[in-house]
């Protein structure tokens, strides 16, 4: 087996990548506008009704009107996952981890098609695109190889006269709830690590991105996924998003998405309803409030770098953007400055131009509500950069930077989720770090620094899932930098990391006497 190693990311400088994404997003333009299914136990359903997805930046196209799941075709989709669940939990953790792999192949050959879905469904940048496509290979690569290493078990001693086992083996059907922000990668991971432990699934993709999740089926039926392992029940999260949470017979939910619904989930999860006879499992990713720290020794052109890219990278649409800098009074003028510059300069719009850093938000609703906490922003701090946006064609917002912000102030504390960041003034390094602490989340973090002192005193305290040092806090790369969130942030799961297949499976012991 080839050791697991991260797909390396597309060098857009290069004509012939350069064609070859073009010539993705002509195989993509050529299916747009099309009805897609349901499937169900591999049948394909269609429905009357339909969520329209269309391009974030260019409202008048749709890229696929894609079949609603109804109560009806939910409680269908569940006895067929549950019966599935009889044959699939017995196969070869093998074959399963192999199916993986296929589908990695398959995704690769693939990859400029898929990159080129996620800039038209979701408004990706072509990078930030590509990156996404990257992930998810990454994600199926990683965790085939992690099943293969947990098929026996964990070893455990037996006395003389006995043989004892300890082996994992799955729950039974997950219920999969993945956001449109890396439409492709989360959605992939999350399904595929249920799939690969032995579960079946009922992947119910974001309203707004169902159309690359449509095509990931496709993929995985290709690699020879059996009917039934994985069921495509895309609808509105509040039509049968409770309803498949609240089925007696899931066993687990893997839910990615904002704090609000996540802990809505959570509390529904816990009841137990008539006729379950299990205490289900909440795997939780949810929102960040991110800092970088910017220390009075350090890189300060690193430090505005940082600070610049990871908040407004794919339009700070990341759960592990940096919404908020807080940075030493003995260089905040400096940083402030250079931040400014550095954000007068991003481009931003249609992201099919290779030219744009940035392209739009996802939805109206994402623009209003951006819209809404840059007014906020004027009375909380000083306008330095953006504050403008257009919803005429697409929903485009301006890279946003408010400065002068105090730590209590709704920006430095809400989850805006859009090009928005705000800035803060610290006394020193351990103010910092307390003003960084001072948030109901805790996703990722960076700290920019030159004090050896000062990286082992963030490493201790600085609450996070993820913290990095003298880079951006954006670019978590599956199995080299696990990623998952603290307190409001999620249930403290890492994806992409040695014990995330665990959360999909539960411990058996045997022993036998000889
Ligand atoms: P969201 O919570 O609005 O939606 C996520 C998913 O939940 C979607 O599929 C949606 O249809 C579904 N949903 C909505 N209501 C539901 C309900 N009542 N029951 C069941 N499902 C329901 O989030 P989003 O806007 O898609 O994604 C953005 C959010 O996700 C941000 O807060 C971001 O920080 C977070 N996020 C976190 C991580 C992480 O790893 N921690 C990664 C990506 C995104
Ligand atoms: N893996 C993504 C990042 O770290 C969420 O930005």
């Amino acid at each position: 087996m080839i050791p697991y190693k991260h797909e390396p990311f597309t060098d857009f400088t290069l004509e012939e990548n350069k064609k070859a994404f073009q010539e993705g997003l002509k195989t993509v333009e050529a299916y747009l506008g099309k009805d897609y299914p349901l499937i169900v136990g591999g049948e394909r359903i269609m429905t009357d009704d339909k969520l329209v997805s269309f391009n974030p930046a260019d409202k008048e196209e749709i890229i696929g009107s894609v079949s609603k799941a109804s109560k009806d075709i939910a409680e269908k989709a569940m006895k067929i996952a549950d019966e599935t669940f009889d044959t699939w939990r017995k196969t070869e953790p093998a074959m399963r981890a192999d199916i993986l792999f296929k589908a990695a192949a398959i995704v690769r050959r693939r990859k400029m098609e898929f990159s080129a879905l996620l800039t038209k469904e979701a408004g990706k940048p072509w990078n930030e695109a590509d990156a996404d496509t990257a992930e998810a290979i990454d994600f199926l690569e990683y965790y085939g190889r992690q099943m293969l290493r947990l098929k026996d078990g964990m070893p455990v001693e037996s006395r003389p006269g006995e043989f004892n086992r300890f082996d994992y083996i799955p729950l039974g059907v997950g219920v999969v709830i993945s956001p449109w922000n890396f439409a492709f990668a989360i959605m992939a991971g999350t399904t595929v690590a249920a799939l690969v432990t032995g579960n079946t699934v009922l992947l119910k993709p974001a309203s707004t991105t169902p159309v690359v999740a449509y095509k990931f089926m496709e993929v995985l039926e290709e690699a020879g996924m059996p009917a039934g392992v994985v069921n495509y029940v895309p609808g509105s999260g509040s039509e049968i998003g409770d309803y498949l949470v609240d089925h007696p017979r899931t066993r687990f939910v893997s839910f990615t998405g904002s704090r609000e619904v996540g802990t809505r989930i959570f509390e529904r999860a816990s009841k137990v309803n008539e006729g379950q006879i299990w205490l289900k499992r909440v795997i939780a990713e949810m929102g960040g409030k991110d800092t970088i720290v910017v220390d009075n020794e350090a890189d300060l052109e690193l430090a505005a770098q940082s600070i610049v890219k990871s908040a407004f990278g794919f339009s700070g649409q990341k759960c592990s953007a940096c919404s908020r800098a807080i940075i030493h009074e003995d260089v905040y003028d400096t940083v402030v400055a250079r931040v400014e510059e550095l954000t007068k300069e991003l481009t931003y719009g249609d992201p099919t131009d290779q030219s744009n850093f940035a392209g739009p938000v996802i939805d109206k609703a994402a623009y209003d509500k951006i819209m809404s906490y840059v007014e906020i922003g004027k009375e909380e701090g000083r306008l330095v950069a953006g504050g403008e946006g257009d919803s005429s064609k697409g929903f485009f917002v301006a890279p946003t930077v408010f400065a002068d912000v105090a730590p209590e102030a709704r920006i430095m504390k809400e989850e805006v989720f859009g090009p928005f960041v705000a800035l803060a003034k610290a006394k020193n390094f351990t103010e910092a770090i307390e003003m960084a602490n001072d948030t109901d989340y805790g996703l990722t973090g960076a700290v920019i620094t030159t004090n050896r002192e000062h990286i082992e005193q963030a490493r201790q305290d600085f609450h996070c899932g993820n913290l990095y040092f003298n880079r951006g806090c954006t670019g978590a790369i599956v199995g080299y930098q696990p990623f998952g969130g603290f307190n409001m942030s999620g249930t403290d799961s890492k994806a992409g990391g040695p014990d995330y297949l665990q959360l999909h499976m539960q411990g058996k012991t045997t022993s036998e006497m000889l």
